[in-house]
């Protein structure tokens, strides 16, 4: 199976590189796009058997799966200039992983059904990326091959189109709050007397400890909460002090104010 990624920056980059260390692709059955040398360069540094080309026209040819990773303003001028070299059948899976470009007008450009929308976040640098999919028809087979795909790249799940704008909130914006988290964590212990690059290791291991206790016991937060506050004692008593201040008020605030 080959893949073609048009944009290969941040995001088409970083999928590319992963899916290399992967087992669906081989490092020569992927071939990245970008405008310019200089970021394909990078590339050939970390993966010299990618297929690297600044032409998108030869990048499409033999494709089996086509992913567009360019801004989401530049999408349809980069559809219009590769069109006429897609199959003609339009049997390839088009990817999109453009923000806020729904599936029908990917449609309308690409003139095929055979699109799929794909949400990761950030983490997907490091195979750790909360990804979303979704596309007009839940029920098409190529959401199963998508599906796999992103796998190698950290979770995925699949969701309706209408739903996205919030899991994006949740996920692609939630990684930037759980980082802020991290960061006055890390403050605050500097505060109380740890040196600040082990407090932030503190904390980064502590919420890392969090979410896999939560993911392996399959536990709702206060279930896993009330075992660590003892009535009258410290994190009790540190806990009501932050919802004083409004901590969990701010976070669902700040999680509303994404999806306005
Ligand atoms: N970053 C995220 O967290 C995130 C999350 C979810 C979705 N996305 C989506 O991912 C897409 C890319 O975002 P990004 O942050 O990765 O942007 P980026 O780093 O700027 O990457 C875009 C890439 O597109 C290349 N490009 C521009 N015009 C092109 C053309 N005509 N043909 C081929 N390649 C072209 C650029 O090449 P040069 O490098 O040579 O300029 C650049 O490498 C966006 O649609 C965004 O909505 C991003």
């Amino acid at each position: 199976m080959k893949i073609t990624i048009i944009g290969a920056g941040n995001m088409g980059g970083a999928i590319a590189r992963g899916l290399a260390k992967g087992t669906i692709f081989a490092e020569n059955e992927i071939t990245c796009t970008t405008k310019s040398n200089a970021t394909l360069e990078k590339l050939r540094s970390t993966n010299p058997q990618m297929n690297l080309t600044p032409d998108n026209i030869r990048a499409v040819a033999g494709a089996d799966i086509i992913l567009f990773a360019v801004k989401p303003w530049l999408m349809k001028e980069v559809i219009e200039q590769v069109k006429p070299y897609l199959a003609p059948d339009r049997s390839q899976i088009y990817i999109s992983v453009a923000a806020g470009i729904p599936c029908q007008q990917l449609e309308e450009w690409i003139e095929s059904y055979n699109v799929i929308r794909v949400i990761p976040n950030t983490a997907i640098e490091i195979g750790e990326s909360m990804t979303f999919i979704t596309a007009s028809d839940l029920s098409m087979p190529q959401i199963g091959i998508v599906g796999k795909i992103f796998s190698e790249l950290g979770n995925t799940m699949i969701v309706p189109e209408s739903q996205l704008a919030a899991c994006t909130a949740l996920a692609s914006c939630g990684i930037a709050f759980a980082m802020r988290y991290i960061q006055a964590s890390a403050q605050g212990g500097v505060e109380i007397g740890i040196k600040a690059s082990d407090a932030q290791k503190i904390v980064e291991h502590t919420v890392i400890g969090a979410a896999k206790l939560l993911l392996a016991k399959e536990a709702h937060p206060a279930v896993e909460i009330d075992k660590v506050t003892t009535p009258g004692g410290i994190t009790i008593r540190g806990l009501n002090e932050m919802e004083h201040a409004g901590f969990s008020s701010a976070v669902i605030r700040g999680l509303k104010e994404c999806v306005k």
